[in-house]
């Protein structure tokens, strides 16, 4: 989500950490800083936008000789890009960058004001700074007040912090965001991942959760609950290409394998205990709305149609879906009472955009999910929820929409209680359900050799049905997406129960029927419908965690007790399904021919 680098020796330190930062800034560009402490003297830069406001910035300081420094790329998810919020951030002595979410930051805050603390931002981060400071001025002795504070941090975290207490000294921890610690001689880089510091440093040591400890001249020092351990450190790749893939042969590869990670940034914060938060919506943003429009293109739109089940089935709202570039044009009818919700990735897509302002101009209050903080979508809206999926850089999108469809379904959980039209005993089993998602994420090697070994079959044909009911409609509507964008083969996604009102007449062997069969919602219609397309000799791959005799190929999915953990695992194997046979057929999986990530013209 954010990108931090740290640099402590001899070199130019300015260069390391921008050229680092350079190198994470697809992690997050609304803001970057840094903050150097050589001489005892500490200096730091902030700027807002992208990494070349902030080498403008700094572009007549140097700082050669020995210090030590820090810096950070940031996503914003706590505050609005602004320079105050940009990290580092400041105590009264001291500086901290930070990748993560804490949790508990309003808890600490309080507590830090009653004590005094003046905060300048609006970030999480800062009550670490803060913390910091506290515990040291009662004990004197940084690494005790730097223990002191991460013990009092829930939550991801990845941090620095230097303070002109020890002039000499990184303190660091890690807890479920990325760090990791180069070495080189006498040198000691860190970094959230490879790329910054491949041709730098030629050994790394990847810091495992809850680890901590601090780096000065000569020693390097590393912590966990046990007590002190020592490093087992790796020699380092020397291939940047691989290593921003994190050795994956593909961004979208990468990208699918990072969504049971991703998508507890996304729930992180927003489920406490018995309830779903949104701290991005006042509580009264729901007052007076009776129904709902959802207006998205593409995969986005996929979620909004999946999120059309949940908002009715819970919430008991109207939820109309509509696909943007159509209703631009069909002359809409709108009215205040209806809630405008646009879905979008990049946040700029024209067709949602220009929706969004069309709604608008009715009067409809807007609220908009998406993936980039300050977007033109984001900025039209009235309130705004982002996915935190983190940089995609496949064009056939996967995490955004493992994110978007998750936001959805909180919403409409979220909704529900509003309008208190869900029991506590329901609320509990979707909790329990969000809770565990990643797992459902999970891609294992045997399914992925599966997927490999089955897609030499699916490489010709004339043509692809993707079929599912309820939820798994839009799903199947995505999987066939999917296929269509990286493959180039045709394919459709089809309600199952629609395929015998024409489409079923396609029917022959050539004809690859791919089919979401969940035990939890319609088993039995949908098996009625894929067996009626066997009986036309359609040949069938089906997914689904009962073995169902009549397919020629079958993927067998987990006994999931929740509709949704079903989803998102059959939403992987699509999406691996499509990865393969596209690799197989030579096609370039991250830029496919044609298609843009942004699409901003109408
Ligand atoms: C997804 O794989 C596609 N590249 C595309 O359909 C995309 O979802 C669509 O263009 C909408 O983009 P947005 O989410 O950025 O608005």
């Amino acid at each position: 989500m954010c990108g931090i680098v740290g640099y402590l020796g001899k070199k130019e330190k300015k260069e390391i950490l921008l050229d680092g930062l350079q190198e994470l800034e697809y992690r997050g560009y609304d803001s970057a800083g840094i903050a150097v402490i050589k001489d005892r003297k500490l200096n730091h830069f902030k700027a807002i936008g992208k990494l070349k406001n902030l080498r403008e910035k700094t572009r007549d300081f140097s700082s050669e000789g020995f210090g030590i420094s820090i810096g950070h790329t940031r996503w914003a998810t706590h505050g609005k890009p602004t320079e105050l919020n940009a990290h580092p951030h400041l105590g009264q002595y001291s500086y901290v960058v930070h990748n993560g979410i804490i949790e508990n930051y309003q808890a600490l805050k309080k507590e830090l004001q009653e004590d005094g603390a003046v905060f300048l931002s609006q970030t999480d981060t800062e009550t670490i700074v803060h913390l910091f400071e506290k515990y040291h001025q009662t004990s004197n002795d940084p690494f005790d007040a730097f223990q002191k504070t991460i013990e009092r941090l829930e939550g991801a975290y990845a941090t620095l912090l230097i303070t002109e207490a020890a002039p000499d000294t990184i303190f660091f921890a890690k807890n479920g965001s990325p760090m990791l610690i180069g070495f080189e001689e006498e040198d000691v880089y860190f970094a959230s991942s490879d790329t910054p510091i491949i041709g730098k440093a030629t050994e790394v040591y990847y810091l495992e959760d809850r680890e901590y400890g601090y780096a000065k001249k000569g020693e390097v020092a590393l912590f966990d609950a046990q007590g002190s351990k020592s490093f087992q450190k790796q020699t380092l790749p020397t291939d940047k290409a691989m290593a921003q893939k994190d050795g994956y042969r593909f961004f979208m590869e990468k990208e699918i394998y990072e969504q049971s990670s991703v998508i507890s940034d996304t729930m992180i914060g927003r489920i406490n205990d018995e309830q779903i938060h949104f701290d991005e919506l006042e509580s009264d943003f729901f007052d007076g709305i009776d129904a709902i429009k959802i207006c998205a293109c593409g995969t986005s739109y996929h979620a909004a149609l999946a999120s059309s089940y949940l908002f009715e089935r819970f919430a008991k709202v109207r939820c109309d879906i509509e696909i943007a570039s159509e209703f631009r044009y069909k002359e809409p009818l709108l009215d205040d009472k209806t809630l405008f919700i646009t879905i979008s990735q990049s946040g700029e897509t024209a067709d949602t955009l220009e929706a969004l302002k069309m709604a608008k101009r009715a009067g409809l209050k807007s609220l908009s999910i998406c993936n980039v903080d300050n977007s033109s979508i984001v900025r039209e809206s009235d309130a705004a929820i982002l996915t935190r999926a983190g940089i995609e850089k496949g064009v056939a999108s996967t995490k955004a929409f493992a994110t978007q469809a998750m936001v959805l379904w909180m919403l409409s959980l979220y909704l529900a209680d509003k309008r208190q039209m869900i029991s506590r005993e329901q609320k509990m089993i979707e909790i329990d359900a969000m809770r565990r998602t990643p797992k459902a994420l999970i891609v294992t090697e045997a399914l992925h050799g599966k997927l490999h070994r089955l897609s030499k079959r699916y490489l010709h044909g004339h043509g692809f049905f993707f079929i599912g009911r309820d939820i798994f409609y839009p799903l199947a509507l995505e999987g066939a997406l999917k296929l269509k964008e990286i493959s180039y083969l045709h394919a459709e996604g089809y309600p199952a129960g629609e395929m015998k009102h024409g489409p079923i007449a396609l029917a022959d062997s050539e004809l690859f029927t791919i089919a979401l069969m969940p035990k939890t919602l319609h088993y039995d219609k949908i098996k009625s419908n894929v067996e009626e397309l066997s009986a036309r000799d359609a040949t069938i791959l089906a997914i689904s965690p009962e073995p169902f005799e009549l397919a020629d190929d079958f993927i067998q999915t987990l006994q999931s007790t929740h509709p949704m953990l079903e989803f998102f695992e059959m939403m992987v194997i699509t999406q691996i399904l499509a990865l393969e046979i596209s690799i197989r057929l030579g096609n370039d999986v991250d830029m496919p021919r044609n298609l843009a990530k942004s699409v901003t013209v109408e």
